[in-house]
């Protein structure tokens, strides 16, 4: 009786065995289908598609660095960002002026969903500053 369980086993692992015994071109296909889940895409890589944002020597508007690295949250409202055109949302925090609001989006608000430089790390800060500028020219 064990014997014979014992020797099941055994062929159920020399089963096993033979079933990763890959050939080449099953490796390669196997390679082909999981490679996109190895690539990494840095931000400012725009081959990857997407919105990508740039690092560029122009400086962007507060426009364009607001819809491509802010709108996401300041738009929605999304984890309690204040919503642009929301003057009621944005009055006391016009109230602490411009620089604590440039310096909030630099550094970010900590312990809050406003992380630094809104996650957009490729932005400088004077991009950073217009587009809390924009965002403020729009709220109240
Ligand atoms: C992941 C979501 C998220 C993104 C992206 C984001 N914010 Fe925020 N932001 C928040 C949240 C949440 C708050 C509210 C923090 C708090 O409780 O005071 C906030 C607050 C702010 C404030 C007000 C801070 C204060 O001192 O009152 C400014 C200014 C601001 N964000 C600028 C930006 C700018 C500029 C960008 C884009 C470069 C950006 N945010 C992107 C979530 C976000």
């Amino acid at each position: 009786m064990t014997r014979i369980a014992i020797s099941l086993f055994a062929a159920m692992l020399a089963g096993g065995a033979f079933a990763v015994d890959l050939n080449d071109r099953q490796r390669a296909e196997i390679q082909e289908r999981i490679a996109p889940v190895g690539e990494v895409c840095m931000q400012g890589d725009s081959s990857c598609g997407g919105a990508a944002v740039a690092a560029s020597s122009e400086p962007r508007s507060g426009e364009e660095v607001y819809n491509a690295a802010c709108m996401a949250c300041h738009s929605t409202g999304a984890g309690g960002a204040p919503k642009v055109g929301d003057v009621a949302a944005w009055a006391d925090r016009i109230a602490k002026g411009q620089d604590a609001l440039h310096s909030s989006g630099i550094q970010g608000v900590a312990g809050t969903g406003m992380i630094a430089k809104g996650g957009c790390m490729a932005c400088s800060d004077q991009e950073i500053m217009a587009a809390v500028d924009f965002m403020v020219d729009g709220s109240q």
